[in-house]
């Protein structure tokens, strides 16, 4: 995981390099560090936590007298969060930062007398290597050459050598990307963030080698070209206008990037969808793939997909998929979801299906991320940047894009009437609107359920049928942002383990549509009840019966199938937001986590 960031020529390459890793803070914060290149030295400077703490150690340096810059934020994986630890390594020669993971490290530590042992992080360990090797080879060339040959894993580099004075950006697996205008050249491992500074981009492929030096840039992998490409200027995402946190933000912008997915989908994207999708889904089975909330999103797409259309459907963990045996007799189709396009498991995932020739479709909210060239078929889920790290618009984009593209299925291979289809569709074209009531009338509610919630030790959250997957995302909502132990259940599971946690010191949050599990449902919220355990029902029924200690809760807007999961996850989004308020936890960035997850 970790965010880099490069500068060449800049008359604020310092400042700039600050402003790039606050913005990649979402790929993690436990350390950061930067290299300024000065004529004749190298200067260093390291913190630990977020790149504030840097910045305040970098004021004393001005932009003056550097020709460039390397920086990094961290996500620890291979040593401990300290200084020692912090990207970039560097000598008097040599500065790199790495973002991803050198698997053959404890190898090459091991064969190597010139490394010490102690070294616990696998990127120094490629710093004192590559260091080595420009002592063995005249040539740094040469010495670049031999390091990729021998390093193995998932990885981006940047590095500069003082003795040739030149740039090296090395990539497997993991993103990079460079913009660059006449001499002055921009790195960073999130290419949205380049298109604030030029807009010709190029995105390295994997087992490239870019040099760059005086101003001259090429490639040392092979004589191909390096095709810059466009890459427009985008709104402020990093505003957060009146809001305290980006989380609430972004769960207010859910009806307008709603919408917009919606006009897109209605107008232009999904139209002619047979002569486009025909091929692609003549297939004998469909999976879907994700991670963490996305694969939130898989669970529901494959209700939908189960009720519209006759494929044979699973939602598959990412992180899991590629440890399975698969088959390649049957035709399969695999739709990976990702908000970042970047996971690495499920970058992973998508490569593992591909070996044994799947076809895959991507739906994700980043264009240029790695998961879209790998995949045959991207879908946009146009929720524009999210920043928090708890996932909340983009998942609701997901979900909008499933229920469209299981209506198009449906539709094409005639499962479901085009009534139906028109139907369904009325239905998703009126959420916006739907959806904006819901979170200004829900708001007073959440503080209030928030409260309550304050006053148990463990929250649980159960739903039956397509309210199961959307009580996981409400468990995993709450605890990522506020530490509160917090599981998800299948409603008719309880009676099998689960309901042996229940005390009263336990709040149970049941996700009741008015729908045929209703009474099925709130029987297994009154079994709790009967145990002592609180309980809060969230319903479009008009009148639930009074079950024990449950909390009554003013009705939700009445829901379809399709609608449901918008329509009950706002709400959850809303009082694991104002639970989260009240403890006082980094709501935007919790502990332990990263926006984008890129090791395995
Ligand atoms: O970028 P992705 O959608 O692939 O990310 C997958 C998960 O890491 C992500 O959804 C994570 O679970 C979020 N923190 C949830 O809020």
């Amino acid at each position: 995981m970790c965010g880099i960031v490069g500068i060449l020529k800049s008359n604020s390459l310092k400042n700039e390099a600050i402003d790039i890793l606050k913005k990649l803070e979402y790929r993690g914060y436990d350390s950061a560090g930067i290299s300024l290149f000065e004529k004749n030295r190298i200067r260093t400077i390291k913190s630990i936590g977020k790149i504030s703490e840097l910045e305040k150690k970098s004021k004393k340096f001005s932009d003056k007298n550097f020709t460039g810059i390397i920086g990094h934020t961290r996500w620890a994986t291979h040593g401990i969060v300290n200084r020692n630890n912090a990207h970039p390594f560097s000598d008097e020669n040599l500065t790199l930062v790495c973002n991803g993971i050198i698997e053959n490290y404890l190898k090459i530590q091991n064969r190597y007398i010139d490394i010490p042992s102690h070294i616990q992080s696998d990127t120094e360990v490629s710093f004192y290597f590559l260091s080595y090797l420009l002592n063995k080879y005249k040539n740094p060339d040469e010495a670049i050459k031999t390091f990729l040959k021998t390093i193995k894993g998932n990885y981006a580099f940047v590095i500069f050598i003082k003795k040739n004075n030149s740039f090296y950006l090395l990539k497997n697996g993991s993103p990079i990307s460079l913009s660059h205008k006449n001499k002055s050249f921009y790195v960073c491992s999130d290419s949205s963030i380049l298109s604030n500074y030029h807009n010709k981009i190029y995105h390295l492929k994997d087992g490239d080698i870019v040099k760059i030096n005086n101003g001259n840039i090429k490639k040392l992998n092979n004589n191909s070209k390096i095709s810059f490409e466009d890459n427009s200027v985008s709104q402020n995402p990093y505003d957060k206008g009146k809001f305290q946190h980006y989380m609430l933000k972004e769960i207010h912008e859910q009806p307008k990037v709603l919408k917009d997915t919606q006009l897109i989908y209605g107008s232009e994207f999904f139209i002619d969808f047979k002569a486009k999708f025909e091929n692609l889904f003549n297939v004998d089975k469909l999976v879907l793939v994700g991670c963490g909330t996305a694969y939130h999103a898989c669970m529901i797409g494959e209700y939908y997909f189960n009720k519209f259309t006759n494929l044979d459907v699973s939602s598959e963990l990412a992180s899991e998929l590629r440890y399975k045996n698969i088959s390649n007799n049957n035709k399969t189709l695999y739709i990976f979801i990702s908000q970042s396009g970047e996971t690495m498991d499920t970058l992973m995932a998508l490569k593992y299906i591909k070996k044994y020739k799947h076809r895959s479709i991507i739906i994700t909210n980043s264009l240029q991320s790695s998961m879209v060239r790998e995949a045959d078929v991207t879908i946009p889920t146009y929720a524009q940047k999210e920043v928090g790290v708890a996932s909340t618009k983009a998942f609701t984009c997901q979900i909008l894009s499933l229920a469209n593209l299981s209506l198009e299925v449906g539709k094409m291979n005639k499962v479901i009437s085009h009534i139906d289809y028109k139907k369904n569709i009325k239905i998703l074209n009126l959420l916006p609107v739907k959806l904006k009531n819901l979170i200004k009338d829900f708001t007073p509610i959440a503080k209030y359920l928030a409260k309550k919630i304050s006053l148990v030790n463990s929250c649980y959250f159960i739903g039956r049928n397509i309210s199961y997957p959307i009580a996981l995302e409400g468990s995993l909502k709450l605890k990522e942002i506020s530490y509160m132990h917090s599981e998800g259940f299948p409603g008719g599971e309880m009676k099998h383990g689960p309901i042996a946690l229940i005390d009263k010191d336990t709040m149970t949050v049941c996700i009741n549509p008015n729908n045929e599990l209703y009474e099925k449902s709130l029987s297994n919220a009154q079994e709790i009840s009967a145990r002592n355990g609180k309980t809060i029902i969230l319903t479009s029924a008009k009148r639930t019966k009074k079950a024990g200690t449950e909390m009554k809760v003013p009705n939700l807007p009445k829901e379809n199938f399709i609608d449901t999961p918008f329509i009950y996850s706002i709400p959850l989004q809303l009082i694991s937001y104002y639970f989260a308020l009240n403890e006082g936890t980094d709501i935007d960035q919790p502990r332990n986590l990263a926006k984008s997850v890129t090791v395995e």
